[in-house]
């Protein structure tokens, strides 16, 4: 490499990192605490279904925890590879996700899927607003969230083809 192709870091190439890391923060973030809630919930719906289709659902729901828990730790990763720390405490994601409340107890398969449908949906509004507000930040992250919308549609389909008509 000659010293003409040295590449040169001025001033305003490092704001310009700095802001694309606080944007790429401002819209994963969310999506980290959803997914850690979805976590955490599916497991209390995988521990509390209960009918006819106790063991479809059952292990369904395995499937959708493991995603989940995988998928958030992308999304965290790249914030944190981007120089960022990301808050998914505990009292943080109990704060700020986004997802409705899950009934307590005990409930049918058809409860359990459609409830867990409500959660993802929930979950699904918060990746795609990271999926259209990263466009114009950073393409990488944007492929995490376009990533994470794949997967969680998917898994969407498969719960709610449990109480499709
Ligand atoms: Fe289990």
């Amino acid at each position: 490499m000659t010293s003409t192709d040295t590449p040169t870091t001025t001033p305003s190439d490092l704001a310009t990192t700095s802001e694309i890391a606080a944007g790429v923060a401002q819209f994963l973030s969310p999506v980290v605490r959803d997914l850690e809630a979805l976590v955490v919930n599916g497991k209390q719906a995988h521990w509390h279904v209960r009918g006819g289709s106790f063991v479809g659902v059952h292990e369904l729901l395995d499937d959708v925890v493991d995603h989940a828990q995988e998928f958030a730790d992308t999304a965290a990763e790249r914030i944190v590879a981007l120089g960022l720390p990301v808050d998914a405490r505990l009292e943080t994601v109990a704060e700020k996700s986004t997802l409705p409340t899950l009934p307590d107890g005990f409930q049918t398969w058809q409860a359990t899927a459609t409830a867990m449908v409500g959660l993802i949906d929930a979950a699904l509004v918060t990746v795609r607003a990271a999926v259209t507000g990263l466009d114009d930040i950073d393409l990488s992250s944007q492929d995490v969230a376009i990533e994470i919308e794949r997967g969680l549609t998917k898994d969407r389909w498969f719960l709610q083809a449990h109480v499709a008509v």
